[in-house]
């Protein structure tokens, strides 16, 4: 028997690192997905495989989940410890990773991951609800981020576009814009715990300009959520720059990231970090009328792909 189940990666239009503090942030799931798929082993074992390599650990050790041997395999054999003293099975479990999004640049590779294979794994026992699925993966993010927000792990679930903070969570924006992105990837991998504790050590050091920022971050979502609702790509390209300005402030852009903003304004409405930056990717928001110039544009000096909002979330198989 075989329990397959698939999520999105995401990207975060407005508010990454300040929603960590509490501020509202604007995401959504895109059309690039992660499929998990489990399977029961003969032998006592936890196998985990995917495209970044293997490993394999006999279920008795797992009540020590540190001697993982790869650190972001973490999650998956504690998904799989958790299912197997909750269902107490006596047989192991093989999770397979299959994945669209690249990993390590901002766009919710490892949630995503952590998203499917709890609804994969667990699937093999019971089907979860999405709101049970959202839960675990959440905690089973934790393991290895711990201050993750839950931001993108919400959005890899339900999918769309929404509003997420810390307090109420996850909102649908109600509207059905059919927004365009080109995902323009820097190539310079990151460690999001590590950029959000940079983040930290910045708004340790200064206060008050941080709070300066905070406000300036809550004024940029109230305006983007009118402007998502009008369809105004215009205010909402600027916006962004205005958001990229932010996170330039707070030390999170490079070189790189720089140029392919500049670049980006160039043919695009706007364009900005998305997720946790120092590196990773940026978006630009396009149209028919941009799409293929800034593609071009972008395409010389960076790998590029044009990604759009997926409304499904969470897929079993
Ligand atoms: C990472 O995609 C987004 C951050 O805001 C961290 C988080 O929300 O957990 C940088």
């Amino acid at each position: 028997m075989k329990s397959i189940a698939s999520a999105p990666g995401k990207i975060i239009l407005f508010g990454e690192h300040f929603v960590v503090y509490g501020i509202k942030a604007i995401l959504c799931s895109i059309d690039k997905r992660i499929t998990v798929t489990s399977q029961f082993l003969d032998e006592k074992i936890i196998r985990v495989s995917s495209s970044l390599g293997e490993s394999e650990m006999e279920i008795n050790s797992l009540n020590n989940l540190e001697k993982v041997p790869q650190k972001f395999m973490k999650p998956f054999f504690y998904i799989a410890k958790k299912a197997v003293e909750e269902n107490s099975t006596a047989k192991g479990i093989e999770i397979i990773l299959e994945s669209e999004i690249p990993a390590g640049v901002g766009l919710g590779s490892s949630s995503a991951a952590c998203v499917a294979a709890t609804a994969s794994v667990n699937g093999l026992f019971n089907k979860l609800s999405k709101d049970e699925v959202v839960k675990r993966a959440i905690q089973t993010e934790r393991t290895i981020f711990e201050q993750s927000s839950g931001a993108d792990s919400s959005v890899s679930t339900f999918g769309g576009l929404v509003s997420y903070d810390l307090k109420n969570g996850f909102k649908n924006i109600l509207s059905r814009n059919d927004l365009s992105f080109i995902i323009s990837n820097s190539a310079q991998i990151h460690n999001t715990q590590d950029v959000v504790r940079q983040v930290r050590n910045f708004k340790e050091k200064n206060e008050d300009m941080f709070r300066k920022f905070c406000e300036q971050e809550i004024d940029i979502v109230n305006n983007a959520t009118v402007a998502l609702k009008e369809n105004d790509l215009n205010e909402l390209g600027s916006l962004m720059l205005k958001n990229q300005e932010l996170l330039k402030q707070i030390g999170i852009s490079t070189e790189k990231i720089d140029l392919l903003v500049k670049e980006a304004k160039r043919t695009s409405y706007g364009a900005k970090i998305t997720g946790a930056g120092g590196g990773g990717c940026i978006i630009s928001l396009v149209d028919d009328s941009n799409r293929e110039n800034t593609l071009d544009n972008l395409g010389k000096i960076s790998d590029c792909f044009l990604a759009k909002i997926d409304y499904n979330g969470l897929v079993y198989a």
